[in-house]
């Protein structure tokens, strides 16, 4: 082999931290957004460290229209294979350093968002993120990752629930929450909840 050749494969073969090699052909359409290691770039969220479970529904939802985003929409589509979604499931729950755990009561915090976060509010009838997202909120399941997210992403999740725009959770689990959150108490939470990692 020529030696041009081999140092043109060499090049091909390093992106970022992970081999190119390493990139299962189905998840090449993603990471230009997502990044190599799903850590999310400007035009996309992190995706590393979310279940198998919660990325095969949320392209699902993508699919069906119970979300939707000009980009994400589009892409999703080709990927209505149930095997090719499970592959790049796979591959972006596999990434990413866990996050530090804290739990309930461990540490006094009286901002806004973390007393939202770790007690809710009874007078509002709002539920602890906590209850369902899990300690230093790397959630589990169908419940998803929010530790390091970015911050305007959470906040457009959050008031696309509330405006009707984003469906498909379980029992409209988070529908019925984000109903309940003022523009005030989002803005605090998504930037409460980007710094934790
Ligand atoms: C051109 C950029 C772009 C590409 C390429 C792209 N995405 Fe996305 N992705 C986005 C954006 C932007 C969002 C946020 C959508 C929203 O606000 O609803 C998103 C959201 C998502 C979500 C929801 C995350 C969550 O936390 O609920 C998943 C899952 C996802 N993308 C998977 C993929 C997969 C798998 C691929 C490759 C097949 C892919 N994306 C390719 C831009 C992209
Ligand atoms: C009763 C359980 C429950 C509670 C309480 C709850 N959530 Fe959720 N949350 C969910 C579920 C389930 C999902 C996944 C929805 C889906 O599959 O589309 C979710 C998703 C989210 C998402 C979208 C993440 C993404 O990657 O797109 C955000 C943001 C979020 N929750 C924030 C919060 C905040 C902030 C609170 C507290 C004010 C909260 N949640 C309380 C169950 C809950």
């Amino acid at each position: 082999m020529p030696i041009t050749k081999v140092i043109v494969l060499l090049g091909a073969w390093m992106v970022g931290e992970v081999s190119a090699a390493q990139i299962p052909p189905a998840v090449q359409a993603c990471v230009a957004c997502h990044g190599v290691t799903g850590e999310g770039t400007s035009q996309g969220p992190m995706l590393a460290g979310l279940s198998v479970p919660y990325i095969s529904a949320q392209l699902e939802n993508f699919i069906a229209g119970r979300r939707s985003n000009p980009v994400m929409s589009a892409i999703a589509q080709g990927y209505s294979n149930s095997e090719l979604r499970y592959q790049v499931a796979v591959f972006f729950a596999g990434q990413g350093a866990a996050p530090t755990l804290q739990l309930r009561g461990e540490k006094i915090e009286t901002t806004l968002a973390a007393q939202l976060y770790y007690q809710g509010d009874l007078q509002r009838d709002l539920p602890a993120c906590y209850s369902c997202h899990g300690p230093g909120a790397v959630g589990a399941g169908l419940f998803p990752r929010l530790a390091g997210q970015q911050a305007a992403y959470l906040k457009e999740q959050l008031l696309a629930w509330k405006n009707h725009q984003r469906s498909g959770d379980p029992h409209n689990l988070m529908g019925n929450v984000a109903q309940k959150l003022s523009a005030d108490d989002i803005d605090a939470l998504a930037g409460y909840l980007s710094g934790i990692r």
